[in-house]
């Protein structure tokens, strides 16, 4: 079986050099594996949760998807779309905050960090709190879920919103499931065998630390300055150095071959300068960034190409959200209105005239039988063969009582040209009736 992995990621800022070490590399290495069915997408509804500035969100959404694709991601392999694209992920969203707890979401970290921080403050809890941050996790379980995913490689601050959204998926599928597994329950994935890149200061690279390094901003002579600006010690050219001491090692190895690494370590300890040192780091990098950074230039300069493989991308990403959605909008009740006593009859008021019957009798062949017809005697549902008549009224019995009763279990057969949910708005509108009957006090 080909397994999903889906990824989003936020569209605020521009891509750094940590980030396509820590995230965009493995996520492209991984999406070329056998077996594998990979959904990436931009999640630029989460990025107006946390910014309000229109333009960056539009400059990140730009710069994020021309990385990615300069980057080696294959789209032909691939899923890559914009979440903001797919209306079917507003709408689950929807059918799952109307079963998600809120307090599930009080204890949701992000936002817990919110309320402590207006608490130090001495502000109001819910100061500058919008609902959008309080319902971020819903918001991302229904990326995950109305694709099926069944792994989500995340950084370790969000593996809590992928067991909330196991959680979500667990309660729907319990609620309107019937017995179904509507959602897979999706599994956080964290890359252990990843380094985290360090940045210039030797702490992780992070735009909130400033201490990145670009990836392909300001070209060639930005990254040479950056990496110029890499904190080293200050050991003088013929000194020894210590390679397992300096995060330029670190940053020099997310690049190099297992020879180049420990070229580049022995010439260290022989006292190679860090000047020099820096240069070759810079050189590295430069030989595989630089064609992806020609790439990067060529597909920003043209953001129609962009919008083309976005759309495309998020063509094939609904043809998978669309029929999911059908059948969950029909698993709520939101269903298309039928042409059988339904609506009607489903009042409990509904005149016993009006109600489809269920009719049991015997054959020729000394079987036992019933049948469901509609009030005017259409077939609807015919049941099999019963050697006792108590085993055929036993269903009947089940159907008319019982709502827990399912169509695909009984021994029953739909009539010719008659859908599944006629017969399921007929039992319904059957077991209202019943229930209507059964709380009234028995009468005389
Ligand atoms: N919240 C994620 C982050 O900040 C981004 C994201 C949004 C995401 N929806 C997702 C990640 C669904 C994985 C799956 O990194």
């Amino acid at each position: 079986m080909t397994e999903r992995v889906l990824t989003g990621i936020t569209t605020t800022g521009t891509p750094h050099l940590g980030n396509y070490v820590g995230a965009i590399r493995p996520a492209i290495a991984a999406s070329r594996e056998d077996g594998v069915e990979s959904f990436f997408f931009l999640a630029d509804y989460h990025a107006l949760i946390k910014c309000d500035d229109p333009d960056r969100i539009e400059r990140s959404r730009l710069e994020i998807a021309a990385t990615w694709l300069a980057a080696g991601l294959d789209t032909e392999r691939v899923t890559f779309y914009r979440q903001s694209d797919i209306p079917e992920v507003t709408e689950l969203n929807w059918l799952l905050t109307c079963v998600t707890a809120k307090g599930q979401m009080n204890r949701a970290h992000a936002y817990k960090a919110a309320v402590d921080a207006n608490g130090v403050q001495a502000e109001d809890p819910d100061a500058g709190i919008t609902m959008g941050l309080f319902c971020y996790p819903i918001l991302m379980a229904a990326d995950i879920l109305l694709f099926n995913a069944h792994r989500v490689p995340v950084g370790r601050d969000q593996v809590q919103h992928i067991e909330m959204a196991r959680d979500v998926a667990q309660r729907f599928n319990h609620t309107f499931g019937k017995g179904r597994e509507l959602f897979v329950l999706p599994q956080a994935e964290i890359e252990e065998s990843v380094a985290t890149l360090p940045g210039l200061d030797g702490r992780k690279m992070s735009k909130s630390y400033d201490n990145t390094v670009p990836l392909f901003d300001g070209g060639a002579k930005a990254l040479k300055d950056a990496i110029a600006r890499i904190v080293t010690d200050s050991r003088l050219p013929g000194e020894p150095k210590d390679p397992d001491s300096a995060h330029l090692v670190t940053i020099h190895d997310a690049f190099a071959d297992a020879a180049t690494r420990e070229a580049f370590r022995a010439d260290l300890r022989a006292g190679l300068g860090w000047g020099d040192a820096k240069q070759r780091v810079v050189q590295l990098i430069d030989a595989h960034v630089g064609p992806m950074r020609e790439r990067y230039a060529d597909l920003m300069a043209h953001p129609e190409h962009i919008e083309d493989i976005l759309q495309a991308g998020a063509a094939k990403a609904r043809a998978v959200a669309t029929p999911l959605l059908a059948e969950l909008r029909h698993a709520v009740g939101l269903r298309p209105m039928l042409a059988v006593p339904q609506a009607k009859a489903a009042k409990a008021q509904a005149s016993k005239s009006d109600l489809p019957v269920f009719k049991q009798y015997r054959e020729a062949d000394g079987q036992f039988y019933f049948k469901l017809t509609t009030a005017d005697g259409a077939l609807l549902l015919q049941s099999q063969a019963f050697a006792e008549g108590r085993e055929a009224g036993g269903w009947v019995k089940r159907f008319k009582t019982d709502s827990a009763v399912v169509l695909g279990d009984a021994p029953v057969s739909l009539a010719e040209g008659v859908a599944r949910e006629a017969v399921e708005a007929a039992l319904a509108a059957l077991q209202a009736h019943e229930a209507e009957q059964g709380s009234k006090p028995a009468k005389g």
